[in-house]
């Protein structure tokens, strides 16, 4: 079979519906590089930053590499900003939603809230926007961790002299992740992680 006969799905049959899942299998192989492709895609979007949204994306990617976070967080900040080409008002939520399959809780928390995070360092020069709409997370366990994701990666990543890394740099990066087992519950359920050294030096003193 290589296409089935059906016009209706309720006329399928068992045969075609074991072909289609097979096939469906065989296509998200591919998730990686295709996510990849849409990150170049990012390029051509909004003008009128110093750097394109590809560059902000592995500039944050970069700089949560280089600050010692894990690959679920690097992928995470590589990734944060995809939703902006095709859900200009919710690209947090379409972000996480690709991820949630894949990485732990903890960082599509952190996607998924991000825009809100990010209106503290514009909110207040914009009418209709609310610089601290990040307040409505107040109390929740990655409160802290969002902020400094913001901090830290995003809202710092707009620098045309930053020593950037290249897309390729993280592109094995980005396949390790998207070919775990989606919704395995080791991985969405992994433990928590900190963003950096500090914090993981932070907590072995605490300890
Ligand atoms: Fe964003
Ligand atoms: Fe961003």
């Amino acid at each position: 079979m290589d296409k089935v006969q059906f016009k209706q799905m309720k006329d399928g049959t068992r045969d075609e519906y074991e072909f289609l899942t097979a096939h469906e299998i065989e296509y998200t192989k591919g998730t990686a590089d295709r996510l990849l492709a849409a990150l170049e895609h990012l390029d051509e979007g909004l003008s009128g930053y110093q750097i394109t949204r590809m560059q902000h994306s592995t500039q944050a990617a970069t700089r949560a590499w280089r600050d010692g976070a894990d690959i679920d967080w690097v992928v995470s900040a590589l990734l944060h900003d995809i939703g902006d080409i095709f859900a200009p008002y919710n690209h947090d939520e379409y972000a996480a939603t690709i991820l949630k399959p894949f990485v732990r809780e903890q960082c599509r928390w952190c996607v998924e809230t991000h825009g809100d995070f990010q209106m503290l360092y514009y909110g207040h020069y914009l009418d209709g926007f609310d610089q601290n709409k990040r307040d409505r997370h107040r109390g929740h366990k990655y409160f802290d961790d969002c902020a400094s994701f913001c901090e830290q990666w995003d809202q710092s990543s707009f620098d045309p002299d930053y020593d950037t890394l290249p897309l390729s740099f993280f592109a094995p990066m980005v396949r390790e992740v998207f070919a775990r087992q989606a919704y395995d519950p080791s991985v969405t359920g992994a433990p928590d992680r900190p963003l950096n050294d500090a914090q993981v030096a932070a907590a072995r003193l605490a300890d």
